[in-house]
């Protein structure tokens, strides 16, 4: 993607940025771009939060947290990275498409981590749009599109996953959930920024968003550096860079 074509994220679609925020929230997305320009690799995370911190409710409901400019950052985020990677779990809760639909821009490649090949060929990740599709494990039956990888050694590492993908040339990867895959790409320490989008609700109850080893003292806690941007609706977003936290 172009300068100018990256830029028109913000201003091509329905929710456009209103013109005084725009730069602060460009910034946010420096380092995808950064990393595409200098061919680097680059892992984002994000999650939609309840203001109590929850990503679902406790029988797995999560759509939608967020209000739709919130959603539509997910978008940008999406037309901006290689691949998006997602755990079992989201594939069977969610059934999500993964593609670019709120804003400007190319679909990125899918990519879905499950072991026990749990989610059939009809779920709606595996779509033959002309979008790769890739699998670590994958159900027997999957369609012919779908590209198997295994990860070096085994298993299915964090580290593996990244290098497998690596080799088929997506470097910039958007994790976008659940808890559980997040989890084990924070605790591998391979997430260099977290986009946190909390909508204007409280659940009270339900999955939690982000779920580490637990810690003893409050001096082994993560402390990342980040920015704050509140969209029009009142959803807000939270940036972390963990690569100085
Ligand atoms: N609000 C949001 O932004 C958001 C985003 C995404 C999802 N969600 C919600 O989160 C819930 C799902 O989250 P979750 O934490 O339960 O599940 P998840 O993270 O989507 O998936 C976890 C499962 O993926 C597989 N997996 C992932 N990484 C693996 C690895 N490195 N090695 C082996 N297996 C791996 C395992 O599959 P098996 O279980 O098959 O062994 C694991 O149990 C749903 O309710 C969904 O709606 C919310």
């Amino acid at each position: 993607m172009q300068d100018e074509a990256w830029k028109s994220l913000l201003t091509g679609d329905e929710h456009a940025v209103a013109a005084d925020t725009r730069e602060p929230l460009l910034a946010v997305f420096g380092p995808l771009q950064d990393a595409r320009k200098h061919q680097r690799p680059c892992i984002v995370a994000q999650l939609g939060l309840s203001l109590d911190g929850r990503i679902a409710t406790q029988t797995g409901d999560s759509k939608y947290i967020n209000g739709r400019h919130a959603l539509t950052h997910l978008h940008r985020l999406r037309a901006l990275v290689d691949a998006v990677v997602i755990g079992a779990g989201t594939a069977r809760a969610d059934d999500p498409q993964l593609t670019v639909r709120h804003c400007a821009g190319a679909h990125p490649a899918r990519v879905v981590i499950d072991p026990q090949g749990s989610i059939p060929a009809t779920a709606k990740v595996w779509t033959d749009d002309g979008n790769r599709c890739l699998v670590f494990g994958g159900a027997a039956d999957l369609p012919a599109h779908v590209e198997r990888l295994a990860a070096p050694g085994g298993g299915i590492p964090v580290a593996g996953i990244v290098e497998s993908l690596a080799a088929q040339g997506l470097h910039r990867l958007l994790i976008e959930g659940g808890a559980d895959t997040l989890g084990r790409f924070l605790t591998a320490g391979y997430v260099d920024s977290l986009h946190l989008l909390y909508g204007r609700v409280i659940l009270g109850s339900g999955r939690i968003g982000v779920s580490l080893p637990p810690i003893q003292s409050l001096s082994q806690a993560l402390r990342p550096q980040g920015c704050a941007h509140v969209f029009p609706d009142g959803d807000l977003l939270v940036t972390c860079d963990l690569k100085t936290a």
